[in-house]
């Protein structure tokens, strides 16, 4: 595996990959790595002649009172684990060298990034496109990889691939989850034993949602009375949002008639969780950039 820190580098061996005919499979990441993120990598790895991943804890897309000096780091394991998935490329850079002095440009996706984790983080979502859209002109991927559960951000990446003719075909992959149902987020680190027990109402709030469902309501506020009762009935929870808004343009839904995505964000303790499911299409994948 090769470690690369400079822009300038990675520039030059994606050219060469391209030059070569390889088709390059990308995963960035904060780091801190999980089996949500590896099984990303394993994604891209199996479809892909090259994997790149990258680690960059993104200062940009943290407000000034959220937990970027405490995000949790373990360079040396995240090593380990990018080269036990096949990773040919990591690459690392420092804050520097992806926000010299003197930057003035940001990417500003409209409309999708006013809701849900934008109305509660302003800001964040400037960061994640300003700093994706730059590794991907520099990584220069076909095909680059996010878990669903960060559905806003992917439907909000996949916006911006479309609107700036990126030419990077963006996947989604569904939430990887813990045996007993938690999804697995880097910020599970911050949770103590009991928040995480608590924790488990997310899951088990979806599930409910999802057989509501099925049984037949369609009546977004109905189902989502439900899951604020199931997560309120669990100590220590503090619910930011939950919400149910159409799948592609994050839309509020009143009455559900197509793909719906119910979608919250809670704290336990100091961490911010997030988890969502979407109702009325089962997708087991999603490739859209649209
Ligand atoms: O999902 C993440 O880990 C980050 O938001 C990303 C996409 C790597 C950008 O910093």
């Amino acid at each position: 595996m090769k470690i690369i820190t400079t822009i300038e580098q990675m520039r030059e061996h994606s050219d060469r990959l391209r030059d070569e005919g390889n088709r390059i499979g990308f995963v960035p990441t904060m780091g801190f790595l999980h089996e949500g993120h590896l099984s990303l990598m394993r994604k891209a790895r199996e479809e892909n002649h090259t994997l790149v991943t990258s680690i960059f804890v993104n200062p940009t897309q943290f407000g000034p009172n959220e937990d970027f000096k405490s995000y949790p780091r373990d360079p040396e394991n995240d090593s380990v684990l990018c080269r036990k998935v096949g990773t040919d490329v990591l690459f690392a850079p420092s804050a520097e060298e992806m926000y010299p002095e003197g930057s003035k440009t940001i990417v500003h996706v409209s409309g999708l990034t006013g809701v849900l984790c934008g109305a509660s983080r302003p800001g964040h979502f400037d960061g994640v496109t300003t700093v994706v859209a730059k590794l991907f002109s520099i990584v220069q991927p076909h095909n680059a990889y996010f878990g669903l559960k960060d559905y806003q951000q992917y439907r909000v990446i996949a916006t911006m691939v479309r609107d700036l003719n990126m030419g990077v075909n963006v996947v989604g992959l569904p939430t990887v989850r813990e045996d007993d149902g938690l999804a697995m987020s880097s910020r599970n680190s911050y949770l103590s034993e009991e928040e995480r027990r608590s924790a488990l109402s997310l899951n088990r709030a979806l599930r409910l949602a999802e057989d509501m469902f099925e049984d037949g309501v369609l009546d977004s506020a109905a189902i989502r009375d439900r899951v604020r009762e199931t997560v309120e009935e669990a100590p220590h929870a503090r619910i930011d949002y939950i919400e149910i808004v159409d799948a592609v343009e994050l839309t509020p839904v009143e009455t559900i008639s197509g793909p719906s995505l119910l979608a919250m964000a809670v704290y336990f303790g100091k961490a911010r969780l997030i988890d969502n499911t979407v109702l009325g299409k089962r997708r087991s994948r999603a490739g859209m950039n649209s």
